[in-house]
């Protein structure tokens, strides 16, 4: 139990829903559905990387339940949909691809199909989604993912459950079934405590709560047995890590613990908040040679009348102090950022504070993200709102000086030599091959596909904004 008083959820619990998958399993078994036979299971993830790591524990356990995956909805017994509520557009979204899924089911009435994550943490969709989607069989929270083989159990039995929203623990032992596992990922804390008056993510994942330091090595142990390359390191807010338990084992610490472990691989986290942003993780990034040289610390408006309207308890020049230390010790360090246009009462004044914020800080990349009212968090009710003419030519703007600046940080690349690890056949260009590394963007370079989940040394060739090109030395 830490000081949030949100507990572990009991181990018992977890070995239960374990015995249920295995059971659904057995079933499968005895109407030969096995092997070539066997039930199939899609799974569609909408939103961030804890999505997408949440999704992987969904295909953990769909796999214990006798499931083998399905390249396409059409083949599948079992859809599960995991979503996400940061903008109503994913939100939108996500309820006409759960639309389409109705014509399936009425060709396959077997067919169970879940929906979970953040939309249907909210008690508004939920109800939607029982009241007008009959083809849905149920939702599960951001909480009670680990609760699937229980679902899917009743689904067969012809029940229809919906979230509650109640589970905000941690559950360790859920299996997972990594999508790459060259590049993993790794949940160190759930939840948010900082309420910006924008988001809805405290409201759909609950307050904050820390894995034990003694889990994460285990688990960082794991998947670099598995063949981990790169691990990534999850959190709404990683810098509370530890802060809401009584270990005392920052980030910082976390981090180096991490990288005292053997193995060849890189270390990333994602994501900080500006407030709490502390010397000892600049230091960590700085020094661990693990640590791959890249800061995402969103700073979402270079006003400081519009941070306070967000409650995101720092200004504009803590912000910039920040950075500056950062170029300081790491003079070549990559730094990104989000940035929201258009929040309630943004003035162009404020919007030309973004904009300059901006050209000083020269960010490797943004993402940047037209304001989106969440029902239910304080900003939804602040005006005046900007129209969407107002806030998709500032936009606009934004995006223009950002493509310039990332196309000048990029071209700093040129002609070096940087190490990647080989993540993928090229989406654009199934003759290329992606890797990652310090840049901020995917570099694409001619190789063998058996490089897949290896480093290599590349030379940059091509910088563009965009994306850059080398070739391997
Ligand atoms: N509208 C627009 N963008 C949002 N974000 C979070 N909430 C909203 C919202 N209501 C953006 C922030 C955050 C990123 C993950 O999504 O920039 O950092
Ligand atoms: Fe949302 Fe702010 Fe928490 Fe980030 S820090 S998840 S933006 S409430």
């Amino acid at each position: 139990m830490n000081r949030n008083g949100l507990g572990i959820i009991k181990r018992e619990d977890v070995t239960r829903e374990l015995d249920v998958a295995r059971a659904v399993a057995e079933r499968f078994e005895e109407a030969g559905r096995v092997g070539g036979n066997a039930p199939r299971c899609f799974i569609r993830t909408f939103g961030c990387q804890q999505n997408e790591a949440d999704s992987e524990q969904l295909a953990g356990l769909a796999r214990v339940m006798g499931y083998a995956p399905a390249e396409r909805e059409e083949d599948a017994d079992l859809i599960l949909v995991n979503t996400c509520a940061i903008r109503e557009h994913a939100e939108k979204k996500a309820l006409s691809v759960i639309g389409t899924f109705k014509h399936l089911k009425e060709a396959n009435p077997d067919l169970i199909i879940g929906v979970g994550g953040c939309m249907t943490s909210q008690k508004h969709r939920a109800d939607t989604l029982k009241n007008s989607y009959p083809y849905v069989s149920f939702t599960f929270d951001t909480g009670s993912l680990y609760r699937l083989p229980s679902l899917v159990a009743e689904a067969m039995g012809g029940k229809r459950k919906f979230a509650e929203s109640d589970v905000y623990g941690i559950a360790e032992g859920v299996p997972v079934f990594p999508k790459t596992p060259h590049s993993a990922w790794l949940s160190v804390m759930y939840g948010c405590n900082n309420f910006c008056s924008y988001c809805i993510v405290p409201y759909v994942w609950g307050r904050e709560r820390s894995r034990d330091p003694d889990d994460v090595i285990e688990e960082a142990k794991r998947l670099i047995d598995g063949g981990a390359k790169s691990i990534t390191l999850l959190g709404q807010n990683v810098n509370s890590y530890g802060t809401e338990s009584d270990h005392g084992c920052t980030i910082a610490e976390l981090m180096r613990r991490i990288c005292r472990l053997d193995g060849d691989f890189v270390l990333r986290f994602m994501t900080s908040h500006p407030k709490d942003a502390s010397d000892e993780l600049i230091d960590v990034i700085a020094e661990e040679e693990k640590v791959v040289k890249h800061f995402h610390l969103p700073v979402q408006s270079g006003s400081d009348r519009i941070l306070e309207r967000m409650n995101r308890k720092y200004t504009r020049e803590h912000y910039l102090g920040i950075i500056d230390k950062m170029k300081k010790k790491i003079p070549d360090v990559t730094v990104t950022s989000d940035i929201i246009v258009g929040f309630p009462g943004e003035e162009d004044a404020d919007f030309e504070d973004t904009m300059d914020l901006l050209r000083r800080v020269r960010y490797d990349m943004v993402f940047s993200f037209i304001y989106s009212p969440r029902v239910g968090t304080p900003a939804a009710k602040m005006t005046p709102a900007v129209p969407h003419e107002v806030s998709a030519e500032r936009m606009e703007r934004l995006l223009a000086l950002q493509t310039a600046v990332s196309d000048e940080r990029n071209k700093r690349f040129l002609g070096r030599k940087v190490r990647l690890l080989t993540e993928e056949i090229s989406r654009t260009d199934p003759s290329m091959l992606t890797g990652r590394g310090d840049p901020a963007r995917p570099v694409h370079f001619s190789g063998d596909p058996s490089l897949i989940g290896s480093f290599v040394d590349v030379e940059i060739t091509e910088a563009g904004a965009f994306s850059l090109t080398g070739k391997i030395v």
